[in-house]
C-alpha cells in the first residue's frame, strides 16, 4: 500500500509561528507513525496539485486584521476551484496564532472549507495572547493525531 499523504500548510511570519509549524511537523513525522508521508509548505508555495495529492491537511495561520493571513487567503484563492470537485470530504485540522482574538480567522476558514466540503476532524487550536511554550506540545500532538489517524484509516 502506498503511504498516505499528510499536507501541512503553515504560514510562518515569525519565530513563534515557525516553532509552531515545526512542532506540528515533528508530531506528524513521529517514528510511531510509519505509513504517512508528510509534506510541509508555506501557503504561497502550495499548489492545487499538493492538495489533490493529500489524504488530509493541516492549515496554520496567524490572525491579521481580524482575518486569516493574506498568505492563507491567497492559497484558497488559487486552489479553491481546482480542488473543489475532487477533494470533498478531505479531513482537515487548523491551528491559529492570534495576538488577542482569532474568531474572525476561525470563522473565515470554516466558511471557505464548508464551501469546499472539507471535514474538520479536530476542534481548531487557537493560540492567543502572550506566547506560551506549552503550545508547542499541543501543536505537536495535533500533528501526531492527524498522522496516526490517517495511518489507522480513522477518517
Ligand atoms: C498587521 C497585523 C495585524 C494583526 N491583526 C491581528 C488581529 O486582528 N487579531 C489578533 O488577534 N492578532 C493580530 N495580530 C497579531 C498576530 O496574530 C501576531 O503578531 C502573530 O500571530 C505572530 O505572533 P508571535 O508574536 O507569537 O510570533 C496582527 C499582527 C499584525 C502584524
Amino acid at each position: 500500500m502506498p503511504d498516505k499523504q499528510l499536507l501541512i500548510v503553515g504560514h510562518i511570519p515569525s519565530p513563534n509561528t515557525q516553532a509552531l509549524r515545526d512542532a506540528v511537523q515533528r508530531g506528524a513525522s513521529s517514528p510511531d507513525v510509519d505509513s504517512v508521508t508528510v509534506t510541509t509548505l508555506n501557503p504561497f508555495e502550495t499548489q492545487a496539485a499538493h492538495v489533490l495529492a493529500a489524504d488530509a491537511i493541516i492549515l496554520g495561520t496567524t490572525e491579521n486584521l481580524g482575518y486569516m493571513s493574506g498568505a492563507l487567503k491567497d492559497f484558497f484563492d488559487r486552489c479553491y476551484y481546482p480542488v473543489l470537485e475532487e477533494k470533498q470530504g478531505l479531513p482537515m485540522a487548523v491551528y491559529i496564532r492570534a495576538g488577542l482574538d482569532g474568531t474572525g480567522t476561525r470563522k473565515g476558514i470554516e466558511t471557505i472549507t464548508t464551501g469546499l466540503r472539507w471535514k474538520m476532524v479536530q476542534e481548531p487550536l487557537l493560540f492567543k495572547g502572550k506566547w506560551n511554550d506549552n503550545w508547542l506540545e499541543e501543536a505537536e500532538q495535533l500533528g501526531l493525531l492527524m498522522a496516526a489517524s490517517l495511518e489507522m484509516g480513522a477518517f
